[in-house]
């Protein structure tokens, strides 16, 4: 067999042969992209392919977080699954001037790490957290619990775009580096909206795009983190200017190629053993994931992706 094949859950990859298993580019979409890849024709795990089929959507992202990649993640970032960490959370509730004695929701809370940030470092009474994934919900009410905050920060699981929580409760909504996930960008806009009582605010960091990003790139590194689509800032202020909000701060956080640098430094320098760990010491993923992250370190020099912060009033 010359072709590149899909085998149940596993694509066969042939370098440089022509690939009849997906819809994209009729070649071998090795992470190198080149009939001089290192890579053997070898098996590679579905939820590690960089491009696919079919569209990413909930069930893709889920996947992401009950498995390998989302321990990938949290080994490089920590439990704030986010660029910047614990800085990036205090810049943001800065820059939102988050009372304390207020009441918030996460949307896309991962495992709670910014509601337990928000809670310990900022006075915040009350957080309620929404995230689709069950693995993640779970080790978050469970942490929560190890640090006695089970009276101030609870869990929904389910989707952000109907979290089925009442309308104009919360004094904020807030969102770290995780809205790039949602496919309905829209819709979870709204929903931001809904929550918060009138005058409150929606605060969120994201990954967005830059000026000069092209459709290959993007799609590249959109397939390769499971990000459906994502927008640019002014995306995003067009969003909450139609839910009739005031857009207070629409800027670049500036950080981002930076944070790209250090996670790869750690990964190659630092954490080499405890990442092939994750990936059952599969070498050859590690280099392929390598790659990709190399991708996004030179997008992310090249200003054509960046960490996006928002503040938003709703209308009073
Ligand atoms: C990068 S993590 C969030 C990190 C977290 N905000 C933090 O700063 O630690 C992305 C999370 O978004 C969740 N997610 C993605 N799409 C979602 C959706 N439509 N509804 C609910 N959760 C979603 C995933 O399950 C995952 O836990």
């Amino acid at each position: 067999m010359t072709a590149c094949d899909l085998a149940g859950d596993w694509l066969i990859f042939r370098p440089g042969a022509p690939c009849e298993a997906w819809s994209g580019p009729k070649m071998c979409l090795s992470p190198y992209g080149r009939r001089d890849c290192p890579l053997r024709c070898r098996l590679i795990p579905r939820p590690f392919l960089m491009n696919r089929p079919a569209p990413i959507g909930l069930k893709d992202v889920q996947a992401v977080y009950s498995g390998p990649e989302g321990d990938l993640w949290e080994l490089v970032m920590g439990q704030q699954i986010h660029i910047g960490g614990f800085r990036s959370s205090m810049a943001l509730a800065d820059r939102a001037g988050i009372p304390s004695g207020s009441s918030g929701v996460d949307l896309c809370c991962c495992n709670g790490a910014g509601m337990r940030f928000l809670v310990r470092f900022r006075g915040v009474a009350k957080m309620h957290g929404v995230d689709a994934t069950q693995k993640v919900v779970e080790r978050g009410r469970a942490r929560c619990q190890a640090e006695g905050f089970c009276d101030r920060i609870s869990f929904t699981l389910g989707d952000v775009c109907r979290s089925g929580l009442p309308p104009s409760e919360a004094d904020f909504v807030w969102g770290e580096d995780a809205w790039c996930y949602v496919v309905d960008k829209p819709r979870l806009i709204t929903e931001a909206v809904r929550l918060v009582k009138p005058g409150g605010l929606i605060v969120f960091t994201d990954w967005v795009d830059g000026p000069g990003l092209t459709t290959p790139e993007a799609e590249r590194y959109r397939a390769f983190m499971k990000f459906p689509n994502t927008l640019g800032i002014d995306g995003y202020v067009a969003l909450l200017t139609d839910q009739g909000c005031e857009v207070l701060v629409a800027e670049d956080t500036r950080q981002f190629a930076a944070h790209v640098d250090l996670y790869l430094d750690m990964l190659n320098r630092q954490l080499t053993y405890d990442a092939l760990r994750i990936i059952g010491f599969d070498m050859p993923l590690m280099e392929s994931l390598a790659a990709e992250m190399n991708f996004l370190r030179d997008l992310a020099h090249a200003g054509k992706i960046a960490q996006g912060r928002l503040v938003a009033r709703k209308n009073a």
